[in-house]
């Protein structure tokens, strides 16, 4: 998709300036808040709220419990952008929309993102409201060519070919499981993959993406990481896991949305902690 051009970005990045120009600095970290995630904005001081509707262009998010807005502050001090909502597939946008928000944030100046999910457990390790980092993914949407940097290449963005080897940063992983140590939180490191959705997957759906080695399922982030290493973003990411995948039959075992709502709800106080805490440490590698 390549809708949003370069200009075309560069003036919602504008508008977005002209309001946080009284911070006098470039923000250097973005932040994607999935489910459970979004009242990270709470730790952010002397924040800017910017209405996605009030940047002309910008799509909408059509989620419920996602606000759809940039919060613009200090982390601890470091100047972050929060996006509270993010846009998936499923509500129709095609994938290149799906990564807008990640173009924009480096043009407002961000080096490295921080981007979380909501995912379904296949790994039996996990807990419900565990926090799985993300080492890795599989690409099960790009496999059949429905990508982001499907189409002509604009190289002031990126190259056209370039590798997701390491894409998930090795050396924030390494300070992310220091500091769930710290924390006495399980230091869980796996693979996600994001199907297209809204629906969940079947038991032989899972038990397939299981045998090939994940351990996480969900509905978003994939498209994201690959245009961030595109652009030449660093990138740290994380599912919270809101619910186990069933790979049996019993009916009683079933995913439904309201567990993977409660879940982050119950825990949103868990991942705002974890993220507060690890803004400084990623900003300084
Ligand atoms: Cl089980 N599947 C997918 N695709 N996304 C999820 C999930 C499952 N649980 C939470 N998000």
């Amino acid at each position: 998709n390549h809708e949003y051009t370069k200009e075309k970005v560069a003036k919602m990045s504008a508008l977005i300036e002209e309001k946080i120009k009284h911070f006098k600095a470039h923000p250097t970290l973005g932040i994607i808040c999935g489910s459970g995630l979004g009242e990270v904005t709470k730790a952010v001081k002397d924040p800017v709220t910017i209405a996605y509707k009030d940047i002309p262009g910008f799509p909408r998010s059509t989620v419920q419990g996602h606000a759809g807005q940039f919060v613009i502050g200090y982390i601890h001090d470091v100047l972050v952008v929060c996006m509270q909502g993010r846009f998936h597939f499923y509500e129709g946008y095609d994938i290149g929309t799906c990564c807008l928000p990640v173009k924009l944030l480096k043009l407002l100046g961000c080096h490295s993102l921080i981007i979380s999910n909501a995912a379904g457990g296949l790994n039996a390790e996990f807990n419900v409201g565990d926090i799985m980092i993300i080492h890795d993914h599989i690409n099960l949407m790009g496999f059949s060519g429905n990508g982001p940097l499907v189409g002509p290449n604009d190289e002031s963005w990126g190259p056209r070919f370039f590798s997701m080897h390491n894409a998930y940063n090795p050396a924030f992983i390494k300070a992310a499981k220091e500091q769930m140590r710290k924390k006495n939180m399980p230091e869980h490191v796996g693979v996600y993959t994001a199907l297209g959705g809204p629906h969940f997957e079947t038991v032989a759906e899972l038990r397939m993406l299981k045998s090939q080695g994940v351990d996480a399922v969900g509905m978003s982030t994939v498209h994201e990481v690959v245009m961030a290493r595109y652009l030449g973003l660093h990138v740290f990411s994380f599912s919270l896991i809101t619910n186990k995948c069933p790979t049996t039959y019993d009916g009683d075992k079933n995913v439904n949305h309201q567990e993977v709502i409660d879940t982050g709800r119950e825990k949103a106080h868990v991942l705002v902690d974890f993220v507060r805490d690890l803004v400084p440490v990623l900003d300084s590698i």
